[in-house]
């Protein structure tokens, strides 16, 4: 038998636009793409409802396995669109191995309104069946999928078209998600060891920003770079002065508009980076390799860079997405861990936000503070966020959930002596006490104290906190900071005003 060559193979649920999906990249390469629900519908000689009203859903899942096996066998390179339930099947699933599976992910109630325009689906005739079996199969989804793509954006299958074609060569088990944003679309590429192996997403010669410890431990797996500039490690380092130094690198090192920076490293050298690369020559394509917990899970996504003064944290700053984002959960090998510790903090915060099965995860605990499967979780939560609101304008504010008081006890503290994830850990508990969550607050300070993060402020005054937090920069002309509060698990509001008061007293109590 001959060799299966591999195909697009695009996965989902009803109503994800698998069909129009497997055209568009049909197009694009020059080839038909084959749609197994036309397949099956030729096969059965009859529309696809009245089989299953008559037959019933195991002879249509039968039929259906063998048109679609037939259809992975014969694509040879041609993009294929997958019927919603195909998943179901064992014999599918591993028929898919050599293929590369596209998940268009599309939400319940998008879905839903589409399977009613389209009528008359034998699955989508119930609300409530419809919905359990959305949550059903997004799980199956999640489990096949090696790289996912939101569903409903018109041309991101053609614009993410070379990145899912470079997954095929992509060292095993790298996965690819499609991040989207007001001021452009990139892949967030995930994968076992991925750096190890030198596969780099994005082509261009590179000029690195990376810290002393991080470059010793993880530099050579970037190579060949043509320049390279380290920082100290830590916050001390996120300052004009450091940007400066990098600019200036840059220069002496013959950087120009067409090459690429390499942020490799934590939060301090992806603000850096990503700042020095929106400024320099008024703006260079920046890839994000996040190194610590903290930057893989939420700082290497979303386009924020910038830099500290003293005055108050990432005062001076940048939007400026990626080009990629490279992760790989492998360096967290090196991270000590304390620092592990601090982006647990992280993780609990986006756990919080996305409610439903992230949080359930988390809170089961299994597997340590970094597992592969909760950090790409995280990262998508973070990026469905930021697709509806690149610039913070609203609903992105949610992810400043325990940031208000947590970087106003880093400014207070003096950079450098909490952690950003440690402060986060108090800022969480501080907003959980201001949501009046009692319960909530108990779960989470066990769960941050568990992974080794601080339930109590040491050596800073209450009051000095209160000063920094009069500066946040979320704060409006002569108004109150507005603060995110947590009703629930997924169920976060950004945009509360909170008398000060009782900011006061959540404060304090962070000092018992
Ligand atoms: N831009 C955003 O959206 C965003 C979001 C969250 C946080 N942040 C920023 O991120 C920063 C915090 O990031 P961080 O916690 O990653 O700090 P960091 O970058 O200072 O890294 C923490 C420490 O870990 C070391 N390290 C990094 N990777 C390592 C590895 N693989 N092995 C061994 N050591 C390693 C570093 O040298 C450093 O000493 C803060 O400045 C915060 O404001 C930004």
């Amino acid at each position: 038998m001959a060799a299966v060559r591999p195909s697009l193979v695009f996965a989902g649920f009803m109503g994800a636009g698998k069909s129009t999906a497997a055209r568009a990249a049909g197009a694009a390469l020059g080839r038909e793409a084959l749609d197994t629900d036309e397949l099956l519908l030729r096969a059965l000689g009859e529309p696809l409802e009245t089989f299953f009203d008559r037959e019933g859903e195991a002879a249509f899942r039968a039929r259906e396995e063998a048109v679609v096996l037939e259809a992975l066998e014969t694509a040879q390179g041609a993009p294929v669109a997958l019927g919603g339930g195909a998943l179901g099947s064992q014999r599918v699933c591993e028929a898919l191995g050599p293929h590369t599976v596209v998940w268009l992910d599309v939400d319940s109630a998008t879905a839903w309104e589409r399977a009613g325009r389209a009528g008359g689906r034998p699955l989508a005739r119930d609300r409530e069946a419809f919905e359990a079996l959305h949550a059903q199969r997004h799980a199956v989804y999640e489990r096949a999928a090696d790289a996912i793509v939101p569903a409903g954006a018109p041309g991101a299958v053609t614009d993410a078209l070379p990145h899912l074609l470079a997954l095929a060569d992509a060292p095993a088990g790298a996965r690819m998600v499609w991040a989207r944003s007001a001021s452009g679309d990139y892949p967030v590429f995930a994968g076992p060891a991925l750096l190890e192996t030198g596969w780099f997403p994005v082509a261009g010669r590179r000029f690195a920003v990376s810290d002393t410890t991080v470059w010793e431990l993880h530099g050579r797996h970037l190579e060949p770079v043509a320049g390279s500039v380290l920082v100290d490690p830590g916050e001390p380092s996120k300052t004009l002065a450091s940007a400066e130094r990098v600019w200036r690198a840059m220069a002496q090192q013959g950087a120009t508009r067409d090459d690429l920076v390499v942020a490799l490293g934590g939060g301090v050298v992806g603000d850096l980076a990503g700042f020095c690369a929106a400024t320099y020559q008024r703006g260079l394509r920046v890839v994000h390799v996040p190194t610590t917990l903290v930057a893989q899970v939420d700082s290497a996504y979303g386009g924020k860079t910038g830099v500290d003064i003293p005055e108050a944290k990432n005062y001076v700053g940048a939007y400026h997405q990626p080009s990629a984002v490279l992760v790989d959960p492998a360096t967290l090998l090196t991270l000590p861990p304390e620092e592990l510790a601090a982006g647990y903090a992280e993780v609990v915060k986006t756990a919080l936000i996305a409610g439903g099965a992230l949080w359930e995860r988390v809170r089961e605990g299994a597997g340590g503070a970094a597992q592969p499967d909760v950090i790409l979780a995280c990262a998508r939560t973070k990026l469905a966020i930021v697709a509806q609101d690149e610039r913070d304008a609203g609903r992105r504010q949610v992810l400043n959930l325990g940031h208000t008081v947590g970087h106003a006890i880093e400014t207070a503290a003096g950079y450098g002596r909490y952690r950003h994830g440690e402060a986060v850990a108090l800022g969480l508990l501080a907003a959980l006490r201001l949501s009046g969550r009692d319960e909530l607050r108990a779960e989470v300070a066990e769960l941050l104290a568990a992974h080794g993060l601080p339930r109590r402020l040491e050596g800073v005054q209450p009051q000095d906190v209160l000063q920094a937090l009069r500066r946040d920069k979320k704060r409006r002309g002569e108004g109150r900071v507005p603060f995110v509060l947590v009703e629930a698990p997924g169920d976060v509001r950004e945009g509360a005003e909170v008398p000060d008061a009782e900011i006061e007293a959540a404060v304090r109590e962070l000092l018992r």
